[in-house]
């Protein structure tokens, strides 16, 4: 059954209370895109978040906004915090961890409001640069990054050993 979705959406900080919220939105976004390799290595969505929240949450630099339709319900959401640029860690700058949008509301321009904080949040903060990493297979997400200027300059790669 197609999810459907509330065309009335505004961006506002996270709260304590919405974590719950953003944990079932990646579980049933996230979790649903992931490959079966990275799958086996995240054994329980659940117990995974939980461990890694308080530390996510709390470090100093890290901000949380949510996408929130006129129910209440959280259909987005966002991480963004700070990062070395390159190996030297001369140089920080701002950093997207995370960026979700319900299955149902995608193609709608959440993300692309999602992004317009981060920037808006980044800027805030003093920072002139932004970077993330994405799975170079997760083709909306490169679409959305490309469109907004990202460029790639940096693959990492992987092998089993
Ligand atoms: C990536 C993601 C956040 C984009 O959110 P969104 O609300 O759909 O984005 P927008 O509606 O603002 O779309 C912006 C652009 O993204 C691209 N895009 C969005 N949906 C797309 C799709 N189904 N296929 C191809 N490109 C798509 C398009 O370039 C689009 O611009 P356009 O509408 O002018 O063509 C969303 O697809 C998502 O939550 N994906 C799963 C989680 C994920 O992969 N997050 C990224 C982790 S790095």
């Amino acid at each position: 059954m197609r999810e459907t979705c509330n065309p009335s959406v505004r961006i506002r900080p996270a709260e304590k209370e919405d974590f719950h919220k953003i944990k079932e939105l990646n579980k049933k976004t996230i979790w649903q895109e992931i490959s079966d390799d990275a799958k086996s290595r995240i054994s329980n969505f659940d117990e995974l978040y939980e461990k890694l929240w308080p530390a996510f949450s709390q470090k100093q630099g890290n901000a949380f906004y949510v996408a929130e339709d006129s129910n209440g319900e959280v259909v987005g959401e966002l991480w963004v915090g700070i990062n070395k640029e390159d190996v030297s860690g001369l140089t920080e700058i701002a950093w997207i961890y995370d960026i979700t949008v319900k299955m149902g509301c995608q193609g709608r321009g959440i993300g692309t409001l999602l992004m317009g904080k981060a920037v808006e949040h980044a800027n805030a903060k003093g920072f002139k640069k932004m970077g993330l990493m994405v799975n170079a297979k997760n083709t909306k997400a490169l679409k959305l990054y490309e469109k907004l200027g990202f460029q790639t300059r940096n693959l990492i790669m992987f092998k089993n050993v």
